[in-house]
Order: C-alpha cells, then sequence, then structure tokens
C-alpha cells in the first residue's frame, strides 16, 4: 500500500473550472504569490534549494541551484527571463498537458513565484503547438491573472512588474531541449546552440535565463505555502516531493499517477494502474520514453527515484513508463525509437545526421541478430561522444539497456 501523500501538481485535477480564476482562488490559488511578494529574493532561493526539488523535464537538475545561477549572473544586465518548457515532444509523455488542462493557473503562479525569485521582468510559456486545449487554457490564464492584478506593472501593489506571453512550438523534438528552444523563440531555426554558456548565464536574446519545465513550475506554490521542510518529507533521500509519472500499455488503466517519489514499478503497475489485462504477462519497462532506457521485470521492487535508477544505469526522465509484455515485439519498439530519432535529428553535425540514419538501417536489415545489435551499440556509443547536442547522445540510452536487460 502507498501511504498517504499530498498531491502537488494534479491536486486539483477535476476539482475546479480549469477557466475560472474564481475557482482557483477559492481552492487556494496565488496564495503563496500574495506571500511571496513580500519576502526578499534570498529567501525564496533559499526556500526552493532547501526543498531538495530536481527539475522534472528529464535531466533532473536541481531546481534552487538554477535559480541561484540565473539570479547571480550578469549583474548588469537589465533582463532576465523565466521560460516555462511546455513543449512535451517525449515519445510516451504527456503529463504536463495534464497539468495544464486540469490546473492551468498553478503554472502561472509557479512561474510567477520563479521570477520573483530571479527578478525577471519577463516569462515565456513555450508550449506544444498541437496542444490546442492547452494553448487555449494557458492564454486564458495568463489573461484572468493579468486582470486581477498577477501578472503586469506593480503586482499587488508591492512595485514588481512581469509580463507574460506564450509562443508555440511547431512540432520539433528538438526544439524541448533548452537551448534549441530559445534559439526558436528568438524566432529562428531549431538549431541548438554549443553549451556553455547555459541558459543561466547566456539565455534569451543573451541574458540570464530560467528555462524549467511545467511540472517543475507547479511545485513551487506548494513549496511556499507549506515550507521546505514538509516538502522535503515526501519522496526519498535524493530525489523529493511527486513525480508525475505517465503510464501506457496493456495495463488496465493507463494515464498519470502522481505518486511520492520512490515508488516500486510493482506499486504502479499493479496497485495503481490495476495490473496487466488479461491476456498479457508483464516483461518490463521502457522508462522515460525514447531518450529512456529499457528494463526487465528484476527493476520491479527498485524504488522510481534518481538515485536508485542511476545506480542501475537507467533513467527516470520525463516521467514516461511504457509496459513491455509478453506480446510486446521488442524489434519493432526499438525500430521506432530509431525511426524517430533519425527524423528529429536536425542534421547539423555529422554524427548525429550520418548516425541515426545508419542505426535505423542496421535494425531493418533481414536477419537482423546480436551481431548486428553489437554494432549498433559500438555506433551509438561512438555518437555519445562525438555528437553536438543530447538528441545525438541519447540513442545509446535504449540501446545499451536494451542490450543488457533483452539481448539473447
Ligand atoms: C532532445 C531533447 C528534448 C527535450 N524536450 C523537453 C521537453 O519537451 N520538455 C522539457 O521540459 N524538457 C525537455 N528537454 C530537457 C530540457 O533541455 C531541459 O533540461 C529542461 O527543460 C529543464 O527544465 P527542468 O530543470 O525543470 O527539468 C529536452 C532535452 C532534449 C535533449
Ligand atoms: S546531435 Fe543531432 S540534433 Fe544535435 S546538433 Fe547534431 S545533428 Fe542536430
Amino acid at each position: 500500500m502507498i501511504a498517504e501523500f499530498p498531491k502537488i501538481s494534479l491536486a486539483r485535477f477535476g476539482k475546479i473550472n480549469p477557466e475560472s480564476i474564481e475557482d482557483f482562488f477559492s481552492s487556494g490559488g496565488f496564495e503563496s504569490v500574495k506571500k511571496a511578494v513580500s519576502m526578499s529574493q534570498s529567501e525564496l532561493l533559499e526556500l526552493v534549494e532547501k526543498s531538495g526539488l530536481k527539475g522534472r523535464g528529464g535531466a533532473g537538475f536541481p531546481t534552487g541551484m538554477k535559480q541561484r545561477f540565473t539570479s547571480s549572473s550578469c549583474q548588469t544586465c537589465e533582463n532576465r527571463y523565466v521560460v516555462c518548457n511546455a513543449d512535451e515532444g517525449e515519445p510516451g509523455t504527456y503529463k504536463d498537458r495534464f497539468i495544464m488542462e486540469s490546473d492551468p493557473f498553478l503554472l502561472i503562479e509557479g512561474m510567477i513565484l520563479a521570477a520573483l525569485a530571479i527578478n525577471a521582468n519577463y516569462a515565456y510559456v513555450y508550449l506544444r503547438g498541437e496542444y490546442f486545449r492547452s494553448i487555449e487554457l494557458i492564454k486564458n490564464a495568463i489573461k484572468q491573472s493579468y486582470e486581477k492584478g498577477f501578472l503586469g506593472q506593480n503586482i499587488l501593489n508591492s512595485g514588481k512588474n512581469l509580463e507574460m506571453d506564450i509562443y508555440l512550438g511547431a512540432g520539433s523534438y528538438l526544439c524541448g531541449e533548452e537551448l534549441t528552444l530559445l534559439e526558436s523563440l528568438e524566432g529562428k531555426r531549431g538549431y541548438p546552440r554549443i553549451k556553455p554558456p547555459f541558459p543561466a548565464e547566456k539565455g534569451l536574446w543573451g541574458f540570464p535565463t530560467l528555462v524549467n519545465n511545467v511540472e517543475t513550475f507547479s511545485h513551487l506554490p506548494w513549496i511556499i505555502n507549506n515550507g521546505f521542510e514538509e516538502y522535503a518529507k515526501i519522496g526519498t533521500a535524493e530525489s523529493k516531493g511527486t513525480k508525475v509519472f505517465c503510464v501506457s500499455g496493456n495495463v488496465n488503466k493507463t494515464g498519470v499517477y502522481e505518486v511520492p517519489m520512490g515508488i516500486t514499478l510493482r506499486e504502479l503497475v499493479f496497485d495503481l494502474a490495476g495490473g496487466m489485462k488479461d491476456g498479457f504477462v508483464f516483461k518490463g519497462a521502457l522508462l522515460g520514453g525514447a531518450a529512456g532506457t529499457f528494463a526487465d521485470e528484476t527493476i520491479l521492487d527498485l524504488p522510481l527515484a534518481y538515485e536508485t535508477l542511476k545506480k542501475e544505469g537507467l533513467t527516470l526522465g520525463s516521467g514516461a513508463v511504457i509496459i513491455i509484455d509478453d506480446k510486446t515485439d521488442l524489434k519493432s519498439m526499438m525500430t521506432s525509437i530509431l525511426s524517430f530519432f533519425k527524423h528529429e535529428s536536425c542534421g547539423k553535425c555529422v554524427p548525429c545526421r550520418v548516425g541515426t540514419a545508419l542505426l535505423y538501417d542496421e535494425i531493418k536489415k533481414p536477419n537482423f541478430s546480436s551481431k548486428n545489435l553489437d554494432f549498433m551499440l559500438t555506433e551509438a556509443e561512438y555518437m555519445a561522444k562525438n555528437s553536438l547536442c543530447p538528441l545525438g547522445q541519447s540513442p545509446v540510452l535504449p540501446i545499451k539497456s536494451y542490450v543488457k536487460y533483452f539481448k539473447k
């Protein structure tokens, strides 16, 4: 049994009208902003740092540390930006959409808190262009937040200003990568930039920029309202708070589940998702989407947390949990992943442009055997070392874990 825990990102799921700021107010919405406008920047930064919150977009970078870097870099810069990464392009991932569709004001609230912490006057939501309902709701939430004085000039008479707008992504997976996203936001073609400098130092139009995922922002109001000690009580030693997992595959109840970090795959699949559908036997999972890792049934009792998965060479990634059963054609699943990388490679650097095509061609070869798989692993390892951006460094993750857990 999963012990009682507070919901954070999906607390209002199905309970309020997501179009109504009044509903949001009556369920405690924006209370954290009222509190935060009278707090100092350093108090806000410290709260998030001490909470132990890590980014929910895939890399798990400590949010407080990122806020601190962004707030302290380039003291002479006249602008500082907050950008929400709502591009959600990772296959098997649909949690940000659920957060935005059930509680759009929560995202605005979280972004305001981040802007107050780093002293930013401008914020953008970079939103996946196919998410029509999310777009509608976020636009409405921004409009109503302006009307009620939570956005714009002199927020709640605090003397602080924040302008917010929305920008639509055009369906490129790579544009979810933070530096590519910033290029796209500047109106340029979605090519990645070389890191460093990181966005915290030199981001949008060359100014310090805080880029965080939707789910990450959605945790800030709870932390400000309840304190870092309460937040840090949820989860494991190194992975605090809750996480929204997206469960798909042949389970009885596919969907999004907000659970404490450290829940096991067994609890997620067999308690919450209602177990396997009749006629299907659990065989493993792909954790984190295409840029994620395969694992077999031996990890059923491993806590799903950054530190525990890392020890096993696995990733939590964006929270996608794609269940594999005894009838899943693993080769076809891998072919689909490699086809995805080939399609999404921007072609800027040779190791990835040629490598993604090569990997796809290799798996499509007739009489595919473990020898082809060995070649693919060597190629993917070469790509990981020599590609310009994280996209070309990603195919090694599913391939290596596939070899570890499923190579016959
Ligand atoms: C190819 C690629 C695609 C990505 N897509 C997304 C995405 O859709 N949403 C997201 O939040 N992060 C995505 N990321 C991760 C971002 O680069 C970045 O780490 C994240 O937005 C930071 O937010 P966080 O600290 O809150 O996790 C992607 C990374 C790569 C390499
Ligand atoms: S690694 Fe791939 S996606 Fe990244 S720059 Fe090179 S070609 Fe483009």
